[in-house]
């Protein structure tokens, strides 16, 4: 009989018996609900020998490396390492606009701190780390099997894999069986905050391809800010349940406009609203036109730097989700 007690019951006791008496695990976590519910999960088999190491990379949303701290330090109770590597982030990033290569200098960067990290984390018995936690869902399962071959990649998404060269760890995938509405429920389950259970989406190299062109501290802050306004408002207006994925995108292109009697020459926001199943097609989201009304008036007024406020209403495909 399967519920989700039981799958709760029976993921902890295939974890301990994998992991056994004394040996430790250690598992990246970005604040979103997957590798949230498997640490949860991991902490519940093996409790402080399991290690979430937190990267901070410079490129969140805003105040989000602070709520994914206290979240699941303070909140679960989870042993957590939390690196600050906003700096390193932002250095390598540095003069590269190819959207492709953004996408690798981000993944290069961040399995470079993660490998350092990790190498610095020694279990008490005195051995090595022996395992590696990833919130693989089954989706992700499917999708690696079907979409081998010589298929042309659209977007190199980044995972950690089992990519830390010099450590032999073996991989724990305790939800490898599950899909997102079933993480969600198991994440509710185990008294995981609602705010992070329900959390949209958030691409591994984070707010990296939602500046377009150059990844400068200054870009990086514009589109935060605007981003932090849409998402405020959407919370504000009860509909941020409905909607699969929203944010703001800073274009790398400047626009003529007046604010008072002076004229302004700034940068422009595209904001992006989906809902979609499974991400593969998605369509755009019809905000009623006072919504959006408001959301670009208070960007422009709010967020130094930004003259324009588009909409983007292009649906997937043709339009991927992501800008870059
Ligand atoms: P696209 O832009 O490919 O996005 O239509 C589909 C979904 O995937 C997310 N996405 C990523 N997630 N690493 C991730 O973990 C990535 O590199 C990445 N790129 C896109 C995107 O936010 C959307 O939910």
């Amino acid at each position: 009989n399967w519920t989700m007690e039981n799958f709760i019951q029976t993921a902890v006791k295939r974890i301990r018996d994998t992991v056994g008496p004394t040996a430790e695990a250690i598992g990246a976590v970005s604040g979103g609900v997957d590798s949230s519910v498997a640490s949860r999960l991991m902490k519940e088999a093996i409790g402080n020998r399991f290690h979430a190491i937190f990267v901070d990379n410079g490129l969140m949303r805003k105040n989000e490396a602070e709520n994914v701290k206290h979240a699941l330090d303070e909140g679960l109770g989870i042993n957590l390492v939390v690196v600050d590597a906003g700096k390193e982030f932002l250095g390598n990033l540095k003069g590269v606009t190819d959207p492709e290569k953004k996408r690798k200098v981000i993944g290069h960067t961040f399995i470079h701190v993660f490998e350092r990290v990790a190498n610095q984390i020694k279990p008490k018995d005195g051995s090595q780390i022996k395992y590696l936690l990833q919130g693989t869902l089954y989706p992700d399962v499917i999708e690696s099997v079907s979409f081998k071959g010589p298929s042309q990649t659209i977007k190199s998404h980044h995972n950690v894999g089992g990519l830390i060269d010099n450590m032999k760890l073996s991989l724990i995938e305790p939800l490898r069986e599950l899909f997102k509405d079933e993480v969600r429920h198991l994440g509710e389950l185990l008294d995981i905050p609602e705010d992070l259970v329900w959390r949209h989406p958030f691409p591994g190299p984070g707010l990296g391809i939602r500046v377009l062109g150059e990844v400068t501290p200054k870009q990086v802050e514009i589109a935060r800010e605007a981003d932090d306004v849409f998402i405020t408002e959407i919370k504000k207006a009860g509909l941020y349940r409905k909607i699969s994925q929203a944010f703001a995108c800073l274009l790398p292109i400047r626009s003529v406009g007046v604010m008072g009697d002076q004229r302004m020459y700034e940068q422009v926001i595209a904001l992006r609203a989906i809902e979609t199943v499974d991400f593969m097609t998605a369509d755009w989201f019809v905000f009623p036109a006072d919504f959006l009304k408001r959301v670009a008036s208070r960007i422009v007024n709010e967020v130094n730097g930004v003259s324009r406020v588009t909409y983007d209403i292009t649906s997937k495909p043709p339009a991927t989700v992501e800008w870059e």
